[in-house]
């Protein structure tokens, strides 16, 4: 069945899908820092570091973290969409962060020398990969010695009550990204190519108080994203259903985590 994990060229042609997701999450979050603040606080980057963002997005990341980071970061952003690596490089080009270069690259094939970086990140994006293991593997081959990857996913019980809704037009009742990649997934294939991995949760709830967001996220991504009218009726219905039974907030679990494996020195 189509979904969140493949058509890869509509869903990342622009932010446009991708932002309905993160506002959900944005708005919706209870947690001391944000999501992306607190993946900056826990990465290991020295100034000088030579970094690659692979799957970078629109940059939102660099964006939302350059004043807490050091200024002097040469940074690659490449992404399989040529959209989102030309949003990302207009968007951090301006940023206090050092040197940006952009590419438009595959992660299954990175057009990149041996040893080439000190960090490699790539935030929720391996379960768009047909082959983790391979982008894994060249991941791990363009690090330096000692160098860290670092990867995002959400588990599979991440916004377990609003996937629930999704059943109205045949979705599963699971975080698709989760499904697909999950924590088990990052751990094991992290540790095979790496030898080690640590593994970090955000420590954070969803409280969601706009049911207009809950719609938006669930038909930004197939099969939301094709349901027809009567379904898209019903999905109307089943989320407020649900605020109705929560008084007019629908609060869920979130499961989100960071993994960072470190390349033999
Ligand atoms: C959910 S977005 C994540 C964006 C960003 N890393 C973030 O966390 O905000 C996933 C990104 O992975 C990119 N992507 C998907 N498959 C890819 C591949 N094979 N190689 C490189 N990037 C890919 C998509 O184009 C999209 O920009």
């Amino acid at each position: 069945m189509a979904s969140i994990t493949s058509g890869n060229d509509k869903q990342y042609a622009d932010s446009r899908k991708l932002a309905a997701r993160a506002r959900l999450n944005s708005e919706h979050t209870i947690a001391e820092l944000g999501w992306f603040p607190w993946v900056a606080q826990q990465l290991p980057l020295k100034s000088g570091d030579r970094i690659l963002d692979v799957g970078c997005g629109p940059g939102w990341f660099w964006a939302a973290t350059a004043a807490s980071l050091s200024g002097n970061l040469n940074l690659t952003l490449c992404d399989l969409s040529p959209g989102m690596v030309a949003e990302a490089v207009e968007r951090c080009t301006p940023l206090p962060l050092g040197s940006i270069t952009g590419r438009q690259a595959d992660a299954a094939a990175l057009p990149f020398a041996d040893g080439s970086f000190d960090a490699v990140v790539a935030m929720h994006m391996f379960y768009h990969l047909p082959e983790p293991a391979r982008c894994a593997a060249e991941m791990h081959r363009v690090l330096k010695p000692g160098g860290f990857l670092a990867v995002t996913t959400n588990g599979i019980g991440n916004m377990r009550k609003i996937y629930g809704l999704t059943t109205v037009f045949g979705g599963s009742p699971y975080d698709p990204a989760g499904a697909a990649f999950g924590y088990e997934a990052a751990q094991q294939l992290m540790q095979t190519q790496f030898g080690n991995v640590a593994m970090a949760q955000y420590p954070a709830r969803m409280r969601v108080t706009d049911p207009e967001d809950i719609f938006l996220t669930l038909t930004s991504y197939p099969p939301g994203e094709g349901a027809n009218e009567a379904q898209l009726s019903e999905l109307r219905s089943a989320i407020a259903d649900a605020f109705q039974a929560g008084r007019g907030v629908l609060e869920t679990e979130k499961e989100t985590a960071l993994f960072i494996s470190r390349k033999a020195a």
